[in-house]
């Protein structure tokens, strides 16, 4: 195929991550989740003591912060492994203090550019499917093919909540449920490149979809794109 670029983008917990590894799997594209990039930023502020209000020091810290993801790792069930500065952050970035955290870091618009730029450069070649919030509308906008992948907020709080206490962590639905609102709200009203829709994406409501419903769904907009080549 083709190295065309994939953007996938929507809310916390709408399925993006599951989704854009099964499609990257089947296309032989490098998956690359953004949204771990702005979680190793955060993890850094945090490990050294930055106050999440010090949008200087944050700003500096994304713009030396060495992150790679990489496709291999131990089985320990992750998906990638996240490093920063060479240190595997991959399973601390899903801690809930970071969950508290990462929304109000990923509005500063230094932190934004610092990892646009780094996410142009890992997509120049094409071949790739990026997942997150702006990839369609601010990161790719000329990606071939634009997904909006969405749930209802109780849908996408029962997905967290069941992959949390799969993990063992003691967290009640209706924590999750306000924590995601929350996110929802600093997302999609950030003054820089907020949660948005692009002109030209389409949409795939997953409320009701299992997840091999929604790969079929992407991968025949995928296969629509290109036969309109
Ligand atoms: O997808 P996620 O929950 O891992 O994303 C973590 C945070 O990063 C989320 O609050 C929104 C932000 N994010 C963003 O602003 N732009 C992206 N391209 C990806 C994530």
């Amino acid at each position: 195929m083709r190295s065309i670029s994939i953007a996938i983008d929507g809310p916390a917990a709408s399925g993006k991550s599951t989704i854009g590894a099964l499609v990257a799997a089947r296309l032989g594209f490098v998956y690359i989740d953004t949204g771990a990039m702005y979680r190793a930023v955060t993890w850094a502020a945090l490990e050294r003591g930055v106050a999440i209000a010090d949008e200087a020091t944050i700003t500096a810290l994304a713009q030396q912060l060495r992150i790679d993801i990489i496709n291999t790792g131990p089985a320990d069930g992750r998906q990638y492994t996240v490093l920063a500065d060479g240190v595997d952050i991959t399973w601390a970035i899903r801690e809930p203090k970071i969950n508290d955290h990462v929304s109000p870091v990923s509005a500063y618009p230094g932190v934004r550019s610092a990892l646009v730029r780094q996410q142009r450069r890992i997509a120049e070649r094409g071949g790739v499917v990026l997942v997150g919030r702006d990839i369609g509308t601010v990161v790719l906008p000329c990606a071939e093919v634009k997904i909006y992948l969405d749930a209802t907020l109780q849908e996408r709080a029962r997905r967290r909540w069941a992959e949390a206490t799969a993990r063992g962590l003691q967290v009640s639905l209706e924590k999750v449920t306000s924590e995601l609102a929350m996110r929802d709200r600093i997302d999609s009203t950030r003054a820089d490149s907020p949660l948005a829709v692009a002109a030209d994406a389409c949409v795939i409501d997953s409320t009701t979809l299992s997840i091999d419903d929604v790969v079929t769904a992407v991968l025949g907009v995928i296969a629509e794109k290109r036969g309109c080549r």
